[in-house]
């Protein structure tokens, strides 16, 4: 019998989770289906119901990992950490555990494409779920700085603050502190996007925005225009991020690569 996955998210129709899942199940051969929901009411009752009809997963994304996180019985110490999980598994006893592979997905990412964070300067463009999803997970890689930059100061230092990096104003991004690194978290381009100067990229070998296809235009235009070579959206980080769920419920890691060129927008 096929195992039951699906993804939970408002609105969820533009999830490509769906697409990534059935790509992997065939190319791992194993027998699953995947749905998407959107709840008509609670996450809480949305998720019970799932995994009370046999369900074996779910992904979780906007507005549900924070209430994913309480959903759980018990969670991973990167979920713990960021507060927020984008997987949720129900074990061999039936309790359902929280994972969050936002973070992982990000780092294997940038292994794909042969960047590394070390001793590198960092600058992190937001401070909302998404840019608190990798700065964690940055900041374990011991980059010779994480400066976080955010249009609401307060937030900014708050994640600064919990990951270990510092909270920085728009004056010293574009004067005093260029970073080899950019990655831009914020959900401005969805609605208004953002300008920075040209200055603000003079010594970065690599611009990455974390949304994806026409979201992550602007940034990645702006960016390239003032010089940088490698300018990536985050289609990698969401396949990946997909990947190592898979991997958590079947116990098999698929291969990425060939999926990501098959998210871009259409
Ligand atoms: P997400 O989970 O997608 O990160 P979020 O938690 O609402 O969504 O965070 C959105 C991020 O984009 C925040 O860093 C937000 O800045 P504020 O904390 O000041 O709200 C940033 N952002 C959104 N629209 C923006 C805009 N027009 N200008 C600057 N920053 C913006």
């Amino acid at each position: 019998m096929n195992r039951r996955y699906a993804v939970i998210g408002n609105p969820v129709q533009h999830s490509r989770s769906p697409w990534l899942h059935t790509y992997f199940a065939r190319q791992t051969q194993r027998p699953i289906v995947y749905a998407a929901y959107q709840p008509a009411g609670s996450f809480a009752d949305c998720a019970s119901a799932f995994f009370a009809g046999g369900g074996c997963g779910l992904n979780i994304t906007l507005p549900y990992k924070t209430d994913a996180l309480a959903f759980a019985d018990s969670a991973s110490a990167y979920a713990r950490q960021v507060a927020a999980a984008n997987v949720l598994k129900r074990q061999a006893d039936g309790s359902i555990r929280a994972y969050n592979t936002d973070g992982s997905g990000f780092l294997r990412d940038l292994q794909r494409l042969g960047a590394t964070l070390s001793d590198k300067t960092i600058l992190l463009l937001g401070a909302g779920g998404a840019a608190q999803a990798v700065a964690h997970a940055i900041n374990r890689q011991q980059p010779a700085r994480l400066s976080i930059y955010n249009r609401t100061p307060e937030r900014a230092q708050q994640l600064a603050q919990q990951c270990g990096g510092s909270a920085i104003a728009i004056a010293d991004i574009a004067d005093e502190r260029p970073a080899e690194i950019i990655i831009n978290a914020t959900s401005a381009s969805h609605k208004q996007p953002l300008s920075y100067a040209p200055a603000l990229f003079r010594q970065t070998q690599l611009a990455y925005d974390l949304s994806y296809g026409t979201a992550a235009q602007h940034f990645l235009r702006q960016a390239a225009s003032a010089g940088v070579v490698q300018c990536v959206d985050g289609s990698g980080m969401l396949a990946w991020q997909a990947a190592l769920s898979f991997a958590l419920w079947e116990g098999v890691l698929p291969s990425v690569a060939e999926a990501i060129p098959h998210l871009q927008p259409h």
